[in-house]
């Protein structure tokens, strides 16, 4: 009986763990985001987002094109006519032309390798960051972030997005802004249809920054069935022992 209580307690306080939430991003509190590694379709077009809106200055330069398109059941052609765009091979580590130095000078800091960077923030991090960004005519882009106060990087994704304004009142839980606005009629797509490519996007950033959590969870379900396979003959034979001895 006492395990029995100590199991439910033990279940119990890891439900309390995940439910209590409420990370700080920044000046706010996290969006709710978790990655889906099932969805091979998201992180497809997440990886197609990720080559042509952030690696004119970032690298991922852990990860090679090859094993991106082996783990998300992209066709080698595909990758070679919609993922790379000079003479990179696609056995490549996912590397760009822009000197350090020259990005140096023109964003005062220079562009972090993002391989792991869903790993070292977290995912929901990573796609808070993404939608806070909002106007701000002091800063030299023109754009500040919620979530990265003075960040150095522009809105690279604003032909995508549009811009969001920080406007007062609201719930009143956005940091320097009492909530963020979109402006009407700018970007291409929709708050909703933006807010499905930085989930796409960060689908991808997370399965970028560990690969092998993709073959583990396929692994996971074998070691299920096979345990659960174990577990009959386990009690088969258990029973066949003591079955002399009562
Ligand atoms: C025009 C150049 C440029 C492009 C394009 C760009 N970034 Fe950045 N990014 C930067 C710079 C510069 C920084 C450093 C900001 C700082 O430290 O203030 C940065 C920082 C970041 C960080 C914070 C890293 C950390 O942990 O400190 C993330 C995450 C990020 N970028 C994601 C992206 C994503 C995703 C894209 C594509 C949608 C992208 N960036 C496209 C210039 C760029």
């Amino acid at each position: 009986m006492r395990q029995i209580a100590l199991t439910f307690l033990l279940v119990l306080t890891s439900f309390g763990v995940q439910a209590s939430g409420g990370k700080s991003c920044g000046q706010i509190d996290c969006y709710e985001f978790e990655a889906d590694l099932q969805d091979a379709a998201s992180m497809q077009r997440g990886a197609a987002t990720f080559v042509n809106y952030c690696m004119g200055c970032h690298e991922a330069g852990y990860s090679r094109y090859e094993r991106v398109a082996t783990d998300l059941g992209i066709p080698p052609e595909m990758v070679e006519a919609n993922l790379i765009f000079d003479d990179t091979r696609i056995g490549d580590l996912m590397v760009n032309a822009m000197p350090e130095s020259d990005s140096k000078r023109w964003f005062g800091v220079a562009p972090p390798d993002l391989t792991l960077v869903a790993r070292a923030r977290g995912a929901d991090w990573l796609y808070t960051y993404l939608l806070t960004f909002y106007e701000d005519p002091d800063r030299p882009w023109g754009v500040n972030n919620l979530t990265f106060k003075d960040v150095a990087m522009p809105n690279v994704m604003f032909e995508l997005q549009g811009g969001q304004k920080c406007l007062p009142g609201g719930d009143g839980d956005h940091g320097a802004c009492g909530h963020i606005e979109h402006i009407a009629d700018t970007g291409r797509q929709s708050p909703e249809e933006f807010e499905q490519t930085v989930r796409d996007l960060s689908n991808f950033m997370t399965y970028m920054a560990e690969p092998a959590a993709l073959e583990r969870k396929r692994l996971g379900v074998y070691v299920m069935f096979f345990l659960a396979l174990f577990m009959v003959f386990a009690w088969l034979l258990n029973r066949e022992y003591w079955k002399d001895v009562h």
